[in-house]
């Protein structure tokens, strides 16, 4: 990090500390990954390992310890001071599947959000910072509102890219009600109409591929607020736009997340609309129509 880097971190408010915690917490994910866990199930393809829980704990201490005032809603159960003005959305390990088969893409996510007083329960407050840590590239990114982002200290900025056909975008598919979910459809899509389309497994860490330009765009159905806060924070601080997929303000519980670099956004929400309403799809052939035309083609080559 250059020393101009390092001032422009070191003179925000939240994330000096909070780019810490993540690291630490980003070397116990190490850790874990190196000694091996052991997997459990939430649901039937929803995984939790020991080392969500313990890091989940370790946040929330030393979160406890920097910031007594704030409150924590962490993914595993963490529930505190949430009448207080500020408040930390956690996911400890975003990309547990990937973490429990030692794929090593997943990180650690955490949000601040500044809710006024007397603000109503459902109502969203304010996202001031955020930071995204990935432990095995030691890549942070970092925001505060008003403040721009931060890739390891230096500016980020999104992608100038002014076209979806000439975009990678990522997307991900939820891990509980599978069989309720379209998103194979929007997949087949966008993959037929940009460079390709991503399922990295980090719904946090795509939102951070956004926010510094290597994905032009990010989709995903049914995501919760410790997957979502700090990333939509960091893309609107570099210069991207976060909403939902009828281009709506998105909300921290919104089940439907779209971000992009703001240049193609318009272009996407318009492909979700054509795809709600059943118009334009791309026709592709079905296994058993391919089967049946490539024993046709065998056929006719006899
Ligand atoms: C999951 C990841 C994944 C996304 C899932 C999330 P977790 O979070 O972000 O990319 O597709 O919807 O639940 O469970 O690994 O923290
Ligand atoms: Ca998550
Ligand atoms: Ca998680």
């Amino acid at each position: 990090m250059s020393d101009s880097a390092a001032k422009a971190e070191t003179e925000l408010t939240w994330v000096p500390k909070a780019s810490g915690i993540a690291r630490e917490a980003g070397a116990r994910l190490r850790e874990f990954l190196a000694a091996g866990v052991e997997t459990e199930y939430k649901g039937d393809v929803d995984l939790v390992t020991v080392a969500d829980r313990t890091v989940e704990k370790l946040i929330r201490t030393r979160l406890g310890e920097a910031f007594p005032d704030h409150g924590i809603y962490g993914e595993e159960g963490t529930r505190e001071r949430l009448d207080h003005e500020f408040r930390w959305y956690v996911d400890p390990l975003d990309g547990t599947t990937n973490f429990a088969h030692g794929v090593p893409q997943f990180c650690v996510s955490m949000g601040l959000e500044q809710r006024p007083a007397g603000l109503a329960p459902d109502q969203d407050g304010t996202l001031v910072a955020g930071v995204i840590y990935d432990p095995m590239r030691d890549e942070m990114y970092s925001a505060e509102r008003g403040r721009g982002a931060l890739l390891n200290g230096k500016p980020m900025r999104v992608s100038a890219t002014p076209v979806l056909a000439e975009s990678l975008v990522a997307t991900g598919f939820p891990s509980r009600k599978r069989h309720d979910s379209p998103n194979i459809h929007f997949y087949q899509e966008f993959t037929l109409r940009s460079h390709g389309v991503r399922r990295a497994g980090s719904a946090a860490l795509d939102l951070a591929y956004v926010a510094c330009g290597r994905y032009e765009g990010f989709w995903e159905f049914h995501l919760n607020p410790w997957d979502t806060a700090a990333g939509i924070l960091l893309i609107e601080e570099a210069g991207g736009r976060v909403t939902d997929f009828a281009g709506n303000k998105v909300r921290l519980d919104s089940r439907e997340v779209l971000a992009s670099n703001g240049l193609i956004h318009n272009e996407l929400v318009g492909l979700f609309s054509d795809m709600f309403a059943g118009r334009n799809l791309s026709p592709i052939p079905t296994p058993a129509e391919f089967a049946a035309s490539r024993t046709a083609r065998a056929a006719a080559a006899q």
